[in-house]
């Protein structure tokens, strides 16, 4: 894998986050890099060793928690050591509920535990990304897509 090529995975229920998902990896074009998107459920998590890049994406669910397809994923993701990997992560929420994109910190936090450095803060947005998040979810992705191509310049 080349070293400026991305990895997104992510979950997404009800469409909104995958909707995010597309629009970074516009982004992530834009700024001249590589990107793959994976749905959770066809994803692995040794493949995230092959990409200098990574993003994790997921609704939250359940009083502030990952989605249950994402668990095995995280629990797995123990195995790993992503020192010098860039990373971040998103996800759509719903300010509605108490523990507002709580998904997106809890990926945030392992990515960081397991030694990546995270490029930027978790970026969340309510529920479907309208006209302008999708800007900010592109815009996401062009800053990370930069970041990567600096380090790897
Ligand atoms: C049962 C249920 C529990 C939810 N719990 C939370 C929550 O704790 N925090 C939050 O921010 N959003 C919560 N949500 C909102 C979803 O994260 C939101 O609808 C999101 O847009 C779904 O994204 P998706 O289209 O990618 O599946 C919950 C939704 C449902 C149906």
């Amino acid at each position: 894998m080349s070293e400026n090529t991305c990895l997104i995975v992510y979950a997404s229920m009800s469409g909104n986050t995958a909707e995010m998902a597309e629009a970074i990896a516009e982004g992530i074009k834009a700024a001249g890099a590589a990107v793959e998107i994976k749905d959770i459920l066809l994803a692995n998590t040794v493949e995230l060793e092959d990409y200098q890049g990574i993003l994790l994406g997921a609704y939250t669910w359940d009083q502030g928690s990952l989605p249950d397809e994402f668990i095995d994923f995280y629990e797995e993701m123990d195995t790993l050591d992503l020192t010098g990997k860039l990373a971040a992560a998103f996800g759509s929420c719903d300010s509605s509920y108490e523990h507002r994109g709580a998904a997106v910190d809890i990926l945030m936090g392992k990515l960081q535990q397991l030694g990546a450095q995270i490029a930027l803060d978790g970026l969340k947005i309510d529920l479907a990304p309208n006209v302008e998040e999708k800007e900010l979810c592109s815009q996401f992705g062009r800053q990370f897509a930069n970041m990567l191509l600096a380090e790897c310049s």
